[in-house]
């Protein structure tokens, strides 16, 4: 069974893979190319069931498109009007929806939510986010990368802010897909010991480094993201704005990186908080072809996942 839980757990040669399709559709459909692979409608006759027990533009309209455009019917559920938000277990949902559709796509909030989906149900189950990691987010995110400045093995990324569920699915792409990782953040929000260590593992660099000028001095790429993410107390709001306001990517700290770095930023963004509208709208920002790639990178997980 193919689920798509996270990139470190997902073979290297299926990533590249799926990378390869995303790209090739992505292609046919703008024109580039005459075959249209996916004009064969490969889901045709397929039901996907997307599941969403938090908040969602980007997630829920590219899933939605994608299946659609590969010929598959959808539908979106909410956590909270489904029993599963009532007390029927995991295990039991996943037992029953596999009887009726063939692909599950879950945003949710505690991982093993989605381990005992993925454990329980008969058809393929995709992480469309957790607490933990967004790993089709970081999937678009590799695939941006690669359309604008070629391969991503060997380069050098840093991330600033919050070690968050984003950063760690980044660092479980820097070991697969080969390249440098640099944290820069305040030490409470650094990220998980156990995603510094896949990446060392991985033979890459990984760093920690306090000052951001000096973390993203001659770095190819910079990430950012919310200060506050879905899962983090409002409560927490002003004390974490107040650990990560030295981290804000603005013009300033773009110009230490190399002239033609690329910014992404898994949107939402918060403008003026932990990035400039400056660098957001500016020449070195890729976010909006992160967005899109969302849609094409999805498809190619979709279609790993049910092997067509
Ligand atoms: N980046 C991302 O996952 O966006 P949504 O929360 O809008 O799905």
């Amino acid at each position: 069974m193919n689920h798509f839980l996270d990139i470190h757990t997902t073979e290297k040669a299926a990533l590249r893979n799926m990378l390869d399709s995303a790209q090739s559709m992505k292609d046919a459909r703008q024109g580039r190319t005459k075959a249209a692979p996916d004009n064969e409608q490969p889901l045709a006759g397929h039901m996907v069931a997307l599941i969403f027990e938090k908040p969602s533009t980007r997630t829920r309209v590219s899933f939605d498109v994608g299946a659609r455009q590969m010929g598959a019917e959808t539908m979106v559920l909410s956590g909270k009007d489904m029993q599963l938000g009532h007390g029927e277990t995991i295990a039991d949902t996943a037992r029953v929806l596999s009887r009726y559709v063939d692909l599950i796509m879950i945003r949710t909030f505690d991982e093993d939510v989605l381990k005992e989906m993925s454990e329980y149900a008969d058809v393929p189950v995709i992480n469309g986010l957790t607490d933990r990691t967004h790993p089709c987010q970081v999937m678009a995110d590799v695939m941006t990368y690669e359309e604008h400045r070629g391969p991503i093995a060997g380069i050098k990324a840093t991330w600033c802010g919050d070690g968050n569920n984003v950063c760690a699915s980044v660092m479980h792409a820097a070991a697969q897909f080969g390249f440098d990782f640099t944290f820069t953040g305040p030490m409470q929000l650094d990220p998980e010991p156990e995603w510094q260590k896949l990446v060392r593992d991985a033979g890459q660099s990984f760093k920690v480094e306090r000052d951001a000028d000096k973390a993203v001095d001659g770095c190819d790429l910079i990430f950012a993201d919310t200060w506050v993410s879905m899962h983090d107390a409002q409560s927490a709001r002003e004390r974490r704005h107040n650990m990560l306001r030295p981290y804000q990517v603005n013009d300033a700290l773009m110009a230490k990186a190399k002239d033609d770095a690329l910014f992404m930023h898994c949107l939402p963004a918060h403008r003026e908080e932990e990035v400039t509208s400056s660098v957001m709208d500016g020449p070195n920002s890729v976010v909006f072809d992160e967005a899109e790639n969302r849609l094409h990178a999805q498809k190619a997980i979709m279609r790993w996942c049910l092997g067509v």
